[in-house]
């Protein structure tokens, strides 16, 4: 069957379609039917089936006779460490840890934050998670101990599973003091915590609260897999909203193993048994869905890949990995590659390796530019696909089916609409506009299974950031158009998040640790066009009347309460102070406008603009510091 048979059947007849899809899926008890929609505008899928994820992870491949197949290949060029653990080895790791943690009361339901470098444990810690039914919430490493506190008061977690560090290219990220203060200042605090050590750095466990990894799992009875309903949450994921307070995005169990499945063969085009690398990180959505459970459910060999596209130890590292585990799929960030031709223009290092097995790359996470995917193409001598997704849908809304039928490619287009994804571009109104006219883009509820079903204990939220500005439909963030042929454009967020070399991050939660300065009285941080991130944030100061303080101090220390409040992900390093901010006569920053003038672009003067030469002012400003050229 081709691509527009597939998707249209999708949306006739979604009953059909996605109980056909469930199939593959290894149930306790099959669902009686997928969409569960009493709850409307809040849907289901899979409801009142039982499962586990874990299962199909894992033990459903060793029990089809496949325990001898590497499941996970950690390769990590910054400890040195090459390490391949089977399908069996891994379920017998994962019983262990989850026995661990049943032993020390952690059941069905609880939740258990893991913050974890690259490791395999990482995703032994997730697994075993999924296994006792306890919902997972994975901190990414680059978030400062103040991010992972609100997560902690967030989610009040049972128990915190972390590692004593993570290795970044000529540094080691001293993870346990940073979970040590989080636990301090969060107001919810765990039973217990389980400390991976590293040996690169051993972390001080305190006595009572932390266990040792290994010591943690001594003698104790392996767990099974628990059964869950289908509703039940797999995880909860943070992601960046438009204010400081991270949205806890969560994952349904059932519907997450059939989409997951799905996309890995129709998608990926890998077959079980192939090696599929997505180079993200766990902390990441990619890193939940194509590192962890997406390859391991479809029974793949996955790659823990720790270590940067370049430097470690060079451009041509990605080109090693895929050639020395014959990497089918590659998934990887446009930054990533913009690094490597940064470092390598005409890629002569790809000449060393044999990646001829490599069937395709993807990229996602962030708007692919053109000539990054003609410089892949180029170099690389295989397909490049865009696709667009969010953390909260989990796979591709679109894409390029390619397992199924790979469809031509337009540059700059990450494809079509993936099944299940009805994707209207609306206009302010809500109306469908014509083809080729830009608008907000939405979907269609119900949005397909994989995909959140709402935010952790915030329903409310969720109905407000998501359902209600065009009802009957999701609202996803991003603008963009449909052309003719039904391909995608997607063009740019409709909020005030930014996607800083593929992170998706708030300029809210930035401005509000500016505002938090004493001598800032006001505040904007905007998304700049940067040549290998994508975006840089750049900070805007207003200093108190009468401040005397020395400007470029001033600087310095926000720079720094940004890195400690949120993170060095945020990599926060450009502000100015003005003197004063573009407004609307109502008082409305004109953070667009800015947005153009830091990027060199035309703009129209708003009507609204309070006093017009403060534009001139910002202009200066921003060229001070090497932008608005
Ligand atoms: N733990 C701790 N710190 C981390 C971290 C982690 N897991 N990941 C990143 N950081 C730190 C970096 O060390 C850097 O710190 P610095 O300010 O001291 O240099 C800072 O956060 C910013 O990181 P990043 O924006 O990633 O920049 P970089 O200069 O370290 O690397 C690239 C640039 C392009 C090589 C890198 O961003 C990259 O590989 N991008 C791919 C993105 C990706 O995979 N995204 C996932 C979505 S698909
Ligand atoms: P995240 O939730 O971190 O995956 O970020 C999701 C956001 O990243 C989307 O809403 C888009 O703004 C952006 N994004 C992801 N993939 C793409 C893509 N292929 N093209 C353009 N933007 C993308």
């Amino acid at each position: 069957m081709g691509y527009t048979e597939v998707y249209e059947r999708s949306l006739a007849d979604p009953e059909g379609f996605w109980m056909e899809a469930a199939e593959a899926i290894d149930w306790v008890k099959k669902p009686s039917k997928a969409l569960f929609d009493e709850a409307a505008p809040i849907y289901e899928w899979y409801k009142d089936a039982e499962v586990n994820a874990c299962w199909n992870a894992v033990d459903r491949h060793v029990a089809a006779g496949r325990g001898a197949q590497t499941a996970i290949i950690h390769d990590s060029p910054v400890t040195g460490i090459k390490q391949k653990i089977n399908y069996s080895q891994l379920r017998s790791r994962v019983a262990r840890l989850a026995g661990a943690l049943r032993a020390r009361g952690v059941e069905k339901g609880d939740r258990v934050i893991i913050y974890m470098p690259m490791v395999p444990e990482a995703l032994e810690a997730m697994l075993a998670c999924a296994r006792l039914g306890a919902v997972h919430s994975v901190v990414f490493g680059g978030f400062a101990a103040h991010e992972l506190a609100v997560r902690i008061d967030d989610c009040t977690p049972k128990a915190i599973i972390g590692a004593s560090c993570g290795i970044e290219p000529g540094r080691v990220v001293h993870y346990k003091p940073l979970l040590d203060g989080a636990i301090e200042q969060a107001k919810h605090k765990p039973d217990f915590c389980v400390i991976f050590q590293r040996e690169e750095e051993v972390a001080k466990l305190i006595e009572g609260r932390d266990y040792d990894w290994h010591a943690f799992q001594y003698g104790v009875e392996p767990a099974d897999c628990v059964p869950v309903s289908g509703d039940h949450p797999a995880y909860i994921l943070y992601t960046s909203g438009t204010t400081g307070a991270p949205k806890g995005v969560v994952r349904a169990t059932a519907g997450h193993l059939v989409a997951l499945n799905w996309s890995m063969k129709n998608i990926y085009n890998v077959n079980p048994g192939e090696v599929f690398w997505a180079a993200s990180d766990v902390g990441w959505v990619v890193g939940h869905s194509y590192i962890c459970y997406g390859p391991l459910i479809h029974g793949n060999t996955t790659i823990v890949f720790e270590g940067k596209p370049v430097g470690t130890p060079d451009a041509g590292t990605f080109w090693r990995v895929i050639s020395e585990h014959k990497v089918r799929s590659f998934f990887t960030a446009p930054t990533a590659l913009r690094a490597i031709k940064r470092d390598d223009p005409k890629g002569e290092l790809i000449g060393n390796y044999d990646i001829s097995q490599l069937r395709a790359l993807y990229l996602a996470g962030e708007r692919a530019d053109p000539d990054t995917i003609e410089w892949a193409q180029k170099v690389m001598q295989v397909p490049v696909y865009d696709h667009w997704w969010q953390t909260e849908t989990g796979w591709a809304i679109a894409g390029n089916p390619a397992g199924m039928q790979a469809l031509p490619v337009k540059i700059g287009s990450p494809t079509v609409a993936m099944p299940g994804y009805d994707v209207c571009i609306l206009d302010e109104g809500g109306h469908e506009v014509a083809p080729g006219t830009l608008g907000a883009i939405a979907v269609k509820l119900p949005l397909p299974p994989g995909t959140l079903p709402t935010l952790w204990s915030a329903e409310g939220r969720y109905r407000k950031s998501y359902l209600t500005t065009f009802p009957g439909y999701y609202e996803t963030g991003d603008a963009g158009m449909k052309d003719e042929d039904g391909y995608l454009w997607i063009m740019a967020r409709t909020d005030d998040v930014i996607n800083v070399a593929g992170h998706r991050l708030s300029t809210g939660a930035m401005e509000e640790v500016l505002a938090g300065h004493p001598d800032v009285a006001e505040c904007a941080v905007i998304g700049a066009a940067d040549a290998l991130k994508g975006q840089a944030p750049v900070g805007f100061l207003c200093l108190n009347t009468g401040s005397d303080r020395d400007r470029a101090e001033v600087v310095r220390e926000v720079v720094t309460r940004v890195r400690d409040q949120i993170g060095p992900v945020a990599a926060f390093k450009l502000a100015v102070v003005v003197e004063r901010l573009p407004k609307t006569r109502s008082g409305k920053i004109l953070r667009g406008i800015m947005v153009k003038i830091a990027d060199g672009q035309d703009y129209k003067m708003p009507a609204t603009i309070d006093d017009p030469i403060i534009l001139d002012e910002i202009k200066s400003a921003l060229q001070s510091i090497g932008l608005a050229k």
